[in-house]
Order: C-alpha cells, then sequence, then structure tokens
C-alpha cells in the first residue's frame, strides 16, 4: 500500500544511490511545481552537493522570483540566481513573430544557463522534473525544467556530460503536489496554474518592451490576486492576462485617454489540448475590470476571452 511518504522515502533512496555520496548535481528552476519539488526533494537527498540555477530571464510575474527564492533558500536549498533580463531584452528587442520570439528565449536561456553553470561545476549529474505524461509525450513540461530536451532540440552535441536524474519519471502532477506537501512546499507555489517557458514575453502581444512588461505584470498580477482573494484560483486550470496592442478612446475626468486594451483569460482543462472558458462571476469581472482601471492608468479597456480551445489556444501568442 503505497502512500505519498513512501513514494517520497523512495524516491529520495533512489536519488541516493545514483548520486552517490561525492556526486554534485545542478537543477534548472522555473518556478513551477515539478522543479520546486525536485529541488526540496534533491536537497533532502544530497544536501549542499545539489546546486539549484534559477535564471530570471526577466519575463517572470511580480515578485516570481523572490517567492521561490524565499521558499526554497529558506528549506535549506543552495539557489543561485542569474539575472540576465538585460541580456534577454537585448537579443529580444524589436521581434514581434511568437515562434521567432520562442526561440530566441530558447535559444538565450541553454546559452546563459551553460555559461553560468560552468562557474559552479563541474556537476557530474543533471536532474531535471520530468514527469510521466512528458516522457510518453516526450513532450512539454516547465521551460527550465527542460534543459535537456532543449539542448537537443538545440542541436548540441549529443554525449552531454551529464548523468539525468529524473525521480519524477514515474509519476503525475497530482503525486508531485502530495510529494511537495510532505516536503513542505508553500500552497501558492505548490498549487500554481502552469506558467509557459517563454513566461510573459508571450502574453504581451507584438513586440516586447519594459514598460509594456511592467502593465503587463501589474494587470496579471491583479487578476491572479484576484483569484485568489475571491477562491476561484483552484477551480481554474489556468488563468491569464494578455497586453494586446490595441489602444483606444476612453474617458478620465474631463480628459479624453487613448490606452491600451487588456484581455483576462480562464480556462478550465484536464490535458490542456483541449479547454473551456472558465464560468467565472460576472461580480468578480467587473471588480477585476475596476481593479485593473484604477490601479493601471495605461490601460483604460478590459475584455475577457470566452473563447474555447479549440478553435483559440489557451495562450495568445
Ligand atoms: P496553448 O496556448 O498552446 O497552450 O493552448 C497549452 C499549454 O502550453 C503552455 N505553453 C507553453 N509552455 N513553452 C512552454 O513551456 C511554450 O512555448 C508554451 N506555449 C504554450 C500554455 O501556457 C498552456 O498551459
Amino acid at each position: 500500500d503505497w502512500t505519498p511518504q513512501h513514494i517520497l522515502d523512495e524516491l529520495i533512496a533512489g536519488v541516493q544511490e545514483q548520486v552517490g555520496s561525492e556526486g554534485r548535481v545542478l537543477l534548472g528552476i522555473s518556478g513551477g511545481v515539478d522543479s520546486s519539488t525536485l529541488a526540496l526533494l534533491l536537497s533532502r537527498a544530497v544536501g549542499d552537493r545539489l546546486t539549484a540555477v534559477f535564471v530570471d530571464h526577466g519575463l517572470l510575474r511580480l515578485n516570481e522570483r523572490e517567492q521561490v527564492e524565499t521558499a526554497l533558500r529558506g528549506a535549506g536549498v543552495n539557489v543561485v540566481t542569474v539575472d540576465a533580463r538585460e541580456e534577454f531584452m537585448h537579443h529580444l528587442d524589436g521581434v514581434s513573430d511568437p515562434e521567432q520570439k520562442r526561440k530566441i528565449i530558447g535559444r538565450e536561456f541553454i546559452r546563459v544557463f551553460d555559461r553560468e553553470t560552468e562557474k559552479y561545476g563541474p556537476f557530474e549529474f543533471l536532474a531535471q522534473g520530468t514527469l510521466y505524461p512528458d516522457v510518453i509525450e516526450s513532450a512539454g513540461g516547465e521551460g527550465a525544467a527542460n534543459i535537456k530536451s532543449h539542448h537537443n532540440v538545440g542541436g548540441l552535441p549529443e554525449d552531454l556530460a551529464f548523468k539525468l536524474v529524473e525521480p519524477f519519471r514515474t509519476l503525475f502532477k497530482d503525486e508531485v503536489r502530495e510529494i511537495a506537501k510532505l516536503l513542505g512546499l508553500p500552497d501558492d507555489i505548490r498549487m500554481r496554474h502552469p506558467f509557459p517557458g517563454p513566461g510573459l514575453a508571450i502574453r504581451c502581444l507584438g513586440a516586447i518592451t519594459e514598460e509594456k512588461l511592467d502593465i503587463l505584470r501589474r494587470v496579471d498580477d491583479i487578476f491572479i490576486s484576484g483569484l485568489r482573494e475571491f477562491g476561484l484560483y483552484d477551480q481554474c486550470s489556468q488563468a491569464l492576462a494578455v497586453l494586446t496592442p490595441i489602444q483606444s478612446v476612453g474617458v478620465m475626468g474631463d480628459e479624453r485617454t487613448y490606452s491600451y486594451t487588456v484581455a483576462l483569460r480562464a480556462v478550465t482543462t484536464g490535458d490542456f489540448m483541449t479547454a473551456e472558458w472558465a464560468r467565472l462571476p460576472y461580480e468578480f469581472l467587473g471588480t477585476m475590470s475596476n481593479r485593473i482601471v484604477n490601479q493601471v492608468h495605461e490601460v483604460n479597456r478590459v475584455v475577457y476571452d470566452i473563447t474555447g480551445k479549440p478553435p483559440a489556444t489557451i495562450e495568445w501568442e
């Protein structure tokens, strides 16, 4: 009879056996539940022979990096943060095509990760939060948790110096969340919606700028905090805000404005291949709209996306 505690004990023992008493382990963390849980588990298994690297590409949500750093460092995980925000902005400057953005972010991610981790090595092992569904589809998963597949996609030499440590290969997401609970991962990270590797770059339509990211970050925070406050967060599989390039006429006091339109999107889904738009209460949506236009002056119009997948995707880019 397998309880989460049994599974956790087995996983820790398995890692210890694979890594031995000297091996050093490198892990990329993204802020998502899989890589955060893995960081806690590995830290239990091998202590400070784990180095968890968080690449901040500047496309994260408000306070996300600090939240994850605090939770993991508080649990004794050896976390190294790389501030690559300027580098990423530089490479994304003027790029508006969604696939081009993804390519650049993926490529830069690997480049920065390789360059920075060289400073802390050598590492014999590379850990990844690969889940059972990823094994089957050999696709998907969190951005930073997929270094190896990015490497392969990027066409780098096959003979990577690393041996892979993938303790979650037999687990589903729900099981990882159970284990995360035992490891003491705070609920706001443990129950977090998925967040794409390219982050806010694909939610800020067209070419990104610091200003636009800053607007989007504030809108997203109001929406996500609101969902939590109203007890609606766990009823959605994913929720997000999109900054559109549309500017429209509005009015504030005696003045006409010409400001941005943001779209809010929330979906329910089992597998993210198809999805329904979440039937959020009108009252809640009204409250969100008021808060957004009152607190984010660059925005004068809020719309809610009522399209299913298909034909729409969950993200707008
Ligand atoms: P779509 O928009 O295709 O999204 O319906 C399905 C799920 O995948 C996530 N997504 C991504 N995740 N890198 C990622 O790591 C990406 O480039 C990417 N694009 C979409 C999306 O957030 C949703 O959960």
